[in-house]
């Protein structure tokens, strides 16, 4: 079992981590944290829907902390978060209250983005929003544009580009939306104001991004019309109220990730992850291992409150570099961290492709991913798009970053895992925005 200690400095934490030289492998069962965006999305439904909602296996995380803290300031009532049983009483569509203070969304572009689509839907309301150092340096207009556009007032720094943000609320018209980005933050947002505006609303993306706000929206009882061949989506504005109701939370296919890696990576693992969601949008870091050799078995394969779920076995063998590229870049875009990782330690090199959206993410992960894993050893170039890995170059444990970005003080730890020597992840405590038990999963799980 490889040593695992966190150290406190003030306000940060240290993670170090000193391999075995013996041969350790990841064996055994592990379970893992809620996925975070549908546990924003179970908040915010359960929080504007009419009765409650009862939300199950939610993630404890910070980022959706935020969710929770901003909408019981406009009125509505949550319970103390838990993975048990979270109940939402709903105030109602439109009727979110004017907050006595200012929004803070913290580090969850998730939490500010899809929240601006109602709060901009809320007509003589006046809000402020704003959130930590990572997301008021995170682009906004992506959202202010196309609100602005059905007619809503939203006002941000830097010309109506940064938070913190102040939104008039207005009556919003329905409009069609060619989105330029492949973003589910960007269509949730449209859809939620559409949910309020007249009219119907219409977005149409240029790869399809993740679902599951379009799912759980009908199931509340949204007309909700999606198209996902053709990457449409359509909500019928004022078609009456949305309904509580009892939610799941499948585990996070981004949090699995880092132990399918893990796994892959160490020789002699065989490793479950039980209830991880495989949503079809979400599913490309799967795909992505595959191409490069990885042996990932999908098992129990079920749907829960219509999310498709499996657990997940992955068992060590060499890995080979691939090509990443295209439309299954949205698929896996939170998962591009870690998949450095696994080519750092493949045979050949691998190419992450049209990924430029990693630059406005909680850091600018391919240039803090160059930097990092170029420090353990590895072989990484950046380019304005994407990385070039060759990987097969033995990483040296040395002091590391996370950037305050939790996959990036995460994919470092699985790094670390295969380095040789101790690796110190300075600001690890950035882990606890999606994933609040990761250490204590990376001192289990071995033989
Ligand atoms: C999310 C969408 C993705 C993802 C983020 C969560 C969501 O962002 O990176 O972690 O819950 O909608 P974009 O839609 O901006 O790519």
């Amino acid at each position: 079992m490889p040593n695992v200690a966190l150290q406190s400095h003030q306000n940060h934490q240290t993670l170090v981590i000193t391999p075995e030289t013996t041969g350790a492998a990841l064996q055994g069962t592990i379970q893992i944290p809620g996925d975070k965006s549908i546990s924003h999305r179970a908040l915010m439904l359960g929080a504007i829907a009419a009765g409650t909602t009862t939300i199950q296996g939610l993630l404890l995380g910070e980022d959706p902390r935020s969710t929770a803290a901003c909408f019981a300031a406009m009125g509505a009532k949550i319970s103390p978060l838990n993975t048990e049983s979270v109940i939402v009483e709903g105030i109602g569509l439109g009727q979110l209250q004017e907050p006595q203070g200012v929004l803070d969304a913290g580090n969850s572009g998730t939490t500010l983005r899809l929240m601006l689509g109602l709060l901009a839907a809320h007509p003589e309301r006046l809000f402020c929003v704003t959130g930590d150092a990572s997301l008021r340096s995170r682009p906004m207009s992506r959202v202010i544009k196309p609100l602005t556009e059905m007619g809503g007032q939203i006002w941000g720094r830097q010309g109506n580009t940064l938070a913190p943000l102040a939104v008039q609320g207005q009556t919003l018209k329905g409009f069609t939306y060619h989105s330029p980005i492949a973003s589910a933050q960007v269509k949730s947002c449209l859809l939620l104001a559409g949910l309020l505006a007249q009219g119907e609303t219409t977005v149409i993306e240029p790869a399809l991004s993740r679902d599951h706000s379009e799912r759980m929206l009908t199931a509340f009882g949204a007309q909700i019309d999606a198209d996902p061949e053709a990457k449409r989506v359509t909500v019928t504005g004022q078609a009456g109220s949305l309904q509580g109701q009892t939610v799941v939370v499948p585990g996070d296919i981004s949090s699995a990730a880092f132990w399918l890696v893990a796994a892959a990576i160490t020789p002699g693992s065989d490793l479950r992850i039980k209830n991880v969601g495989v949503n079809p949008t979400r599913t490309g870091v799967l795909e992505a291992l595959e191409q490069m050799g990885a042996d990932i078995e999908r098992e129990n394969e079920r749907t829960v409150t219509g999310e498709p779920v499996a657990d997940l076995r992955v068992r060590s063998g060499p890995l080979k570099g691939c090509t990443i590229e295209g439309e299954v870049i949205p698929r896996l875009i939170d998962e591009v961290p870690i998949l450095a990782v696994a080519a750092a330690f493949a045979q050949g090199t691998t190419v992450i492709k049209d990924a430029a959206e990693l630059r406005v993410k909680e850091s600018d992960r391919l240039a803090v991913m160059a930097s990092e894993l170029n420090r353990l050893g590895a072989h990484v170039t950046e380019h304005p798009d994407g990385l070039e890995i060759t990987g097969g170059y033995p990483l040296k444990g040395t002091a590391v970053d996370s950037h305050t970005d939790h996959r990036i003080a995460m994919s470092l730890a699985i790094a670390a895992l295969n380095a040789q020597g101790p690796t110190t992840i300075h600001r690890a405590e950035a882990a606890a925005i999606s994933y609040p038990t990761f250490v204590e999963t990376l001192s289990q799980a071995w033989i």
